[in-house]
């Protein structure tokens, strides 16, 4: 009886559903569905966390309003550009959490346009002077899926990284602390991006009875600090998980949360375009692979006024981390979700659409002639997609992995009351804050 009803109740379904259920099992190295189901962004039991910073919802509540909160843009190069940045300066949710132009300018910037693209050097900065760094900025949705961050995965003391702890010096000295890889890069980029923390900053600014709630175990000498900083700062990204995008609700057996076209873009993403072979984790990230694809570097990206150099170590992918030869120009297999909204992709900012994204993975031709071709992976090969199906894949990249409700995850206000993602002058005005 029951054989007899599962085989009726398949015969009924959409062919794609079934082709696509296939694939999905296929690609998952559990078999089953769950592997690719991303937690509840309020599910803590379910979200990897570092065992030193326990996830709660007023660590969470708490993070996700310092994120934001240009108050803490305390010590920039030039006293005029008090309080005009943040960590999502950026990381700007509408942008895919990523800058909205080729490269981030946090101090030094002026300005933010629509979506990140108005953002432009300060004319008092020099050239060398603007906080901004020699990599596109990673998207931060799923990062709780990430043991190690940074397009090299250079922060966090565990997985991948076991074994280099040699190389950990400078702003990696944080990884002898023990810790995952974005509660030790919370706490280095905090000089980085030249912020500041203290008990009277967290006073002034007002969050004082907020840390007093989430840290109560931490003394009070040590609550108003860059640990703790960067541990609210940790949680609010950790829960951060575009769990309502419509593959995740096909996923959990809702079978017309996707398109027919979508639903073809999925199979692709898992049979023919192969992205499925490196694309393989839970957020369609790689946790544990470094591959060079042959992209090019930030430094040769157009139009960008602050970029960096030839030597900057970062064009070297994971190589530049752990010098060592087979690391090359490796660079980790970053998530896939909530990218439409992005300007720039690949870590040198590249390209321009999702649509040249596959178009790019579909011809497999290196851009980058520094890439020595023996370093580039075996799975980068020309894919032979028909127009259609390149329409098919993006619709996928764009619409089934694109968690439409993201501001659930944008603060209606910081405490401090200042303008947001961005502070001066130009972004106030931009961002109608006045
Ligand atoms: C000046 C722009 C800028 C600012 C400001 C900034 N970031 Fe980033 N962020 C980047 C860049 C660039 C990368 C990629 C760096 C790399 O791979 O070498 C990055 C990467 C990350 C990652 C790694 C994600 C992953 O998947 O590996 C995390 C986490 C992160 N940033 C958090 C923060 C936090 C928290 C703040 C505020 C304290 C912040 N960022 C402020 C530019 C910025
Ligand atoms: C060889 C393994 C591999 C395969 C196969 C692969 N990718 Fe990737 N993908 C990567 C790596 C590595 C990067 C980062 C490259 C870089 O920026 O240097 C990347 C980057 C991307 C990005 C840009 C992300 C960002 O943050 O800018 C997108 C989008 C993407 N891949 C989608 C796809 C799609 C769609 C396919 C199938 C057509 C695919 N990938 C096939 C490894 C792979």
């Amino acid at each position: 009886m029951l054989l007899l009803y599962a085989c009726s109740s398949d015969e009924l379904k959409n062919p794609l559903d079934v082709e696509l259920r296939k694939l999905v099992l296929r690609a998952s190295p559990t078999n089953d569905l769950d592997h690719f189901i991303l937690p509840d962004a309020n599910d803590f039991d379910n979200i990897p966390q570092e065992p030193a910073n326990p996830l709660n919802a007023i660590k969470v509540e708490l993070g996700k309003m310092l994120f934001y909160e240009t108050g803490l843009a305390l010590d920039p190069k030039y006293p005029e550009a008090k309080n005009s940045y943040s960590c999502a300066t950026c990381h700007i949710p509408e942008a895919g959490f990523m800058p909205g132009r080729a490269q981030g300018i946090a101090d030094g910037g002026t300005g933010f346009g629509l979506n990140g693209e108005g953002r432009t050097k300060f004319f008092f900065y020099a050239d060398n002077e603007p906080d901004v760094q020699g990599a596109r900025a990673l998207n931060v949705c799923n990062v709780a899926f990430v043991p190690n961050t940074t397009w090299a995965g250079m922060f966090g003391a565990t997985d991948n990284n076991i074994g280099t702890e040699s190389k950990w010096t400078g702003d990696l000295t944080f990884n002898h602390l023990g810790l995952q890889g974005l509660e030790t890069q919370a706490i280095a980029v905090q000089s980085v991006h030249r912020m500041l923390i203290n008990k009277d900053i967290v006073d002034t600014l007002g969050y004082k009875h907020y840390f007093d709630a989430a840290f109560p175990q931490f003394p009070e000498s040590e609550r108003y600090s860059e640990v703790t900083l960067a541990y609210a700062l940790s949680a609010y990204l950790r829960a951060l998980i575009p769990h309502k995008a419509p593959f995740q609700n096909w996923l959990k057996g809702n079978e017309s949360a996707m398109t027919d076209q979508e639903k073809r873009g999925g199979i692709l993403f898992f049979s023919k375009a192969g992205c499925y072979k490196c694309h393989n984790g839970k957020a369609l990230h790689n946790p544990n692979q470094f591959y060079a694809v042959g992209v090019k570097d930030l430094y040769e990206a157009e139009g960008e006024v602050n970029k960096t150099g030839l030597n900057d170590k970062r064009n070297l992918g994971r190589g530049g981390f752990t010098e060592k030869a087979e690391d090359m120009f490796k660079f980790k297999v970053p998530q896939l979700y909530n990218m439409h909204g992005g300007s720039h992709f690949f870590h040198g900012s590249s390209k321009k659409s999702l649509r040249e994204v596959v178009e790019y993975f579909n011809d497999a031709i290196p851009e980058n002639s520094r890439v020595p071709a023996s370093q580039i992976a075996p799975q980068f090969r020309a894919l032979n997609l028909t127009p259609e199906e390149i329409d098919d894949l993006v619709i996928f990249l764009e619409r089934s992995l694109y968690d439409p409700q993201m501001n659930r995850f944008v603060p209606q206000e910081v405490l401090s009351g200042f303008c947001f993602p961005n502070n001066d002058i130009q972004s106030q005005n931009d961002l109608g804050c006045n």
